[in-house]
């Protein structure tokens, strides 16, 4: 019964292109759990909102994250893929739990300090209570579990302190979250700095392989990879993070383990294993690409999907909600 699986939560900000690394550090995880437990998917809409968008740009980018959820193999009759600006209860409970937050707490994060860096004429409040309204869309749904990416670490953290303060207050109103990350591709880097992350917004196109590049791209991207001087497949972070992050790449692709990615290319060249890394990583995404490709034109179906599991997502949240309201004293609505 659907009743008695655990919560499986988790999300994407609908920003910018896609990336290899979102794919193995969230999507792939999340195909992989999606049976075993009772899902629900946002598309981060608000998130998105703590740096400038486009606004007409900013509309398709979200509607093509929800479709590509879709197209990389996640059922929505049986997920719950949802836009989190249409649920209002992420915004009302994130404004509820910013008044269980320290500033200090917030003070900490690294992605804030990142982000302020990097948008230093825009560091808005939004950026800096980002950490409150993640720790919203995961505790309304009383989530077991959250698949991320390792840069998503401390606002799980946060996550886990917000929700245990409230609730030695209040008693157990929220489920304590606990991250997953997969064995490989938890951190996937740069192509161009195997020490940098491999990133939306970076601006060499070379550093990051998108979802919706084609094969051919995928194959030069790789191909012109940054390795090292030697010429052996070894996995070194330490003296060799670019054939690492390969290795890690190919691994999360093929199911291989590093040993046995060791032995398929002993005595052979960094060409031969860049092309088998393209090529697989090009017929990974290929299917995805034409299936997407098919769904956005299906707005019906789209449209459909959407609706009913905003429709979801909103009932589900509601029910949190109404009892962190009841909870912390707030009058009850009888409009
Ligand atoms: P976002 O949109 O930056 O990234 C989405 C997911 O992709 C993972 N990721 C990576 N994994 C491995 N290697 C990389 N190079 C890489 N780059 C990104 C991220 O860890 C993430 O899992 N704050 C979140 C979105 C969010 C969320 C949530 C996630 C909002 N509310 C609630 C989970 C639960 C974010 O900005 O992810």
């Amino acid at each position: 019964m659907a009743d008695e699986k655990k919560i499986l939560y988790s999300g994407m900000q609908a920003t910018g292109k896609l990336t290899l690394g979102n794919y193995m550090g969230a999507l792939k995880n999340w195909m992989t759990l999606n049976e075993e437990y009772e899902c629900f998917f946002g598309v981060m809409d608000l998130h998105s909102l703590t740096v400038r968008q486009e606004p007409a740009e900013f509309r398709k980018r979200a509607r093509d994250l929800f479709a590509l959820y879709v197209a990389a193999g996640l059922d929505p009759e049986k997920n719950c893929i949802y836009f989190q600006s249409h649920v209002s209860s992420h915004a009302e409970l994130s404004w509820i739990l910013s008044c269980f937050t320290y500033m200090g707490e917030l003070n900490r994060m690294t992605q804030f300090k990142d982000k302020a860096a990097k948008h230093a004429d825009n560091i808005n409040a939004g950026l800096y209570t980002y950490p409150v309204l993640m720790a919203a869309d995961i505790l309304l749904y009383q989530a077991d579990v959250v698949p991320v990416g390792k840069d998503q670490l401390q606002h799980l953290e946060i996550t886990r302190d917000i929700a245990q303060r409230f609730n030695s207050i209040y008693g157990d109103v929220f489920t304590i979250p606990e991250a997953y990350m997969g064995k490989a591709g938890a951190k996937i880097m740069s192509l161009q700095d195997p020490t940098r992350k491999m990133s939306k917004s970076d601006e060499n196109a070379n550093a990051s392989v998108y979802l919706m590049d084609d094969a051919d791209t995928v194959r030069r991207k790789f191909k012109r990879a940054v390795t090292d001087s030697e010429a052996e497949v070894r996995y070194d972070w330490d003296n060799k993070p670019g054939i690492s992050n390969l290795m890690d790449i190919y691994g999360a692709t093929t199911g291989k383990t590093t040993d046995e990615i060791e032995k398929e290319f002993a005595g052979k060249g960094y060409g031969d294993f860049k092309m088998a890394v393209g090529d697989a990583v090009a017929a990974m995404l290929t299917p995805m690409q034409t299936r997407f490709e098919e769904l956005i034109k299906d707005k019906e179906y789209l449209d459909k999907m959407i609706k009913q599991n905003d429709e979801k997502a909103y009932y589900f949240s509601q029910k949190t909600l109404r009892k962190v309201k009841k909870k912390v004293g707030l009058t009850e609505n009888i409009r």
